[in-house]
């Protein structure tokens, strides 16, 4: 990509843009192009009930509802011109026939959690396709499967399983109010991952509207196509309607516990122990490991905080890391047993006895600001290192580092076996995280900047070459496009795809050549062909 294309793009892009906002300014002649267009192609008349464009006084409550990062909640932060709400598959070919037609980019937004907003912010002109609406999940117990849309939630997911049956689940996410669209195209993690793995391996067949509006299930797609939406993202290939997973078997009781220590009482030997024994333990137990800034005594200070899941009953799990875990002193009394269903609610955070109904509940009460970002250990961090890392953290500030197991099944599968390519090696993935209040833009620059310090001093300790990140913790500061270019796309393509981004370039190219789902990290096709559509209806 030579620099004066790269400019002359830019340049292009800004007049554009200038020359839309004053167009719509004065007439709002996209919304009456769309719903033209819209009318056409879905064969009906009235279709303003799945547009509402940023004149509409629902505009702001319609976007906000599904903002799951107050960093993106501004009023300076760029927003669609126009939100398409669709309820019928048929709504959702049109949307992506319209945009193209009109010039616009379409940012395809089912939960709303991507940590960096790419679902519904854009710099360049766009719409927003909202799948709030298309959120059913229809269960087939003989078959031990579900079709869910992709506009359902987790808890959604969750609690449909549950109403049929008090043995079944499925591996997927711990926060309810995570989109299925965006999760299971990305791999999806959670407690069950040990055990079944992460939800991208129990799709069996998908749904989806490719680039010229035309939906397909897995056969209509192929094999190629159907590989890079476990996994790769569904945002580069196109828009997924629904996923067909098959669900798993798990025991009528299962056991939970949360072990917490501080540095005198042995936190580092915990915390080091953890690292191998998490990783290859029994596959039925799930610890995750809390690493957070403390204070006590007014000194700063390090918590380690162990959460379990166990598919099993509280002897069980005692015997068992009894033998495996003395350091932790696991007794009966930290543990408690529950239904599968009251596991999703406790992880949740829900209080002991809230009635799984709440997991139905979609409407979105965070308003925090938070960045995050991710790493994969392969070889235990010395003690030595665990000590500078307490040391670094009581320094730095707010960052926390959520530690979740892998190992079990995660050791089975091969890299190549579907687009999620963090396998066999890995001992566990970490999330850095940090959640503040303060709505001031300088306080995103002083969080951001204490979750890169940290980031940036675990170097030593984690993956490398390439340094591997979960798509699914979106964090923009791997790298992004604007010419999406092979080369450019490479920055972040081989930290969350590894050796899988060239075929999920080869399946781009063939799906989508002319670029049409493209944002700041999507897959490019092999070569740069950035297809500026006709804006000739605005002028
Ligand atoms: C509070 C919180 C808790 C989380 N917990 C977990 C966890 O336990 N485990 C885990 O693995 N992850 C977790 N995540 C991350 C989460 O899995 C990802 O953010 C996931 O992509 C969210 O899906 P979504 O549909 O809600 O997001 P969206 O923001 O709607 O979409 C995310 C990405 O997917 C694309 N996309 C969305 N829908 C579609 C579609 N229908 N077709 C094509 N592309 C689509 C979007 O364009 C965007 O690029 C968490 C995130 C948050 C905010
Ligand atoms: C705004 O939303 C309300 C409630 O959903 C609806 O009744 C109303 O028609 C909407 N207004 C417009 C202009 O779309
Ligand atoms: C976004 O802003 C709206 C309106 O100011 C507010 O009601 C909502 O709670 C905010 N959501 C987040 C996640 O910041
Ligand atoms: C910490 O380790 C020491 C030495 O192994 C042991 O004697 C002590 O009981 C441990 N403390 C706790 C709280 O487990």
């Amino acid at each position: 990509m030579s620099l004066s294309k790269s400019l002359f793009g830019s340049v292009f892009f800004a007049l554009v843009f200038f020359s839309f906002s004053l167009s719509w300014a004065a007439s709002d002649p996209a919304r009456h192009s769309l719903l033209q267009c819209l009318s056409e192609s879905i064969g009906s008349p009235d279709v303003s009930a799945i547009v509402v464009s940023n004149t509409n006084p629902n505009f702001t409550s319609v976007l906000g509802a599904r903002i799951h990062n107050s960093r993106f909640n501004r009023s300076s932060t760029p927003k669609p011109a126009i939100i398409i709400t669709p309820f019928e598959e048929s709504h959702v070919s049109a949307a992506v026939i319209c945009s193209q037609k009109l010039g616009f980019q379409l940012r395809t937004r089912s939960g709303g959690h991507d940590y960096e907003g790419l679902s519904y912010v854009s710099d360049q002109p766009f719409f927003m396709l909202d799948m709030y609406n298309l959120h059913s999940v229809s269960i087939d117990m003989a078959d031990e499967s579900a079709w869910v849309q992709a506009g359902a939630t987790l808890g959604e997911l969750y609690y449909n399983i549950w109403q049929k049956s008090n043995v079944h689940g499925f591996p997927a996410g711990v926060c309810p109010t995570v989109g299925v669209g965006g999760h299971i195209s990305g791999g999806g993690y959670g407690t069950l991952i040990r055990k079944y793995g992460v939800s991208t391996d129990h799709l069996v067949d998908a749904k989806i509207v490719d680039a010229n509006g035309k939906i397909l299930d897995r056969k209509g797609m192929g094999e190629d196509l159907f590989w890079a939406i476990r996994g790769g993202g569904g945002g580069s290939f196109g828009v997924i309607l629904a996923y067909k997973i098959k669900l798993v078997r798990v025991p009528e009781t299962v056991t939970v516990f949360r072990v917490e220590r501080s540095l005198e009482d042995n936190a580092t030997e915990v915390a080091f122990k953890w690292q191998t024994v998490a990783a290859t333990t029994d596959s039925n137990l799930f610890m995750r490991m809390l690493l957070q800034p403390n204070t006590k005594n007014n000194q700063a200070t390090v918590k380690v905080s162990i959460l379990g899941l166990f598919l099993g009953d509280a002897d069980g799990v005692v015997t068992l890391l009894n033998k495996d875990f003395p350091e932790l002193g696991l007794r009966k009394n930290k543990c408690t047993e529950m239904r599968w269903i009251d596991s999703v609610l406790w992880w949740a955070e829900f209080d002991l006895g809230t009635p799984p109904i709440v997991l139905q509940y979609r409407n979105n009460k965070d308003t925090s600001f938070l960045k995050r970002k991710s790493d994969y250990v392969q070889t235990p961090i010395p003690r030595d290192g665990l000590e500078s890392l307490w040391k670094k953290m009581s320094e730095n500030g707010k960052v926390g580092l959520a530690c979740n197991a892998y190992g079990g099944i995660m050791n089975k599968i091969k890299e190549t076996e579907t687009a999620f390519p963090h396998r066999a090696g890995n001992l566990y993935k970490i999330q850095y995280w940090v959640n503040w209040y303060e709505p001031d833009n300088e306080a995103d620059v002083t969080y951001t900047n204490q979750a890169k310090a940290v980031h940036e001093f675990m170097t030593r300790f984690v993956s490398n070459n390439p340094r591997r990140a979960y798509l699914n913790y979106r964090d923009i500061d791997i790298g992004t496009t604007k010419t999406w270019s092979y080369e450019e796309g490479k920055a972040y393509g081989v930290s969350y795809f590894h050796g899988n981004y060239e075929r999920l370039v080869d399946v781009k190219t063939k799906v989508d050549p002319n670029n049409f789902f493209r944002y700041e990290q999507s897959i490019p096709p092999r070569s740069a062909n950035i297809n500026i559509y006709d804006i000739s209806v605005y002028k």
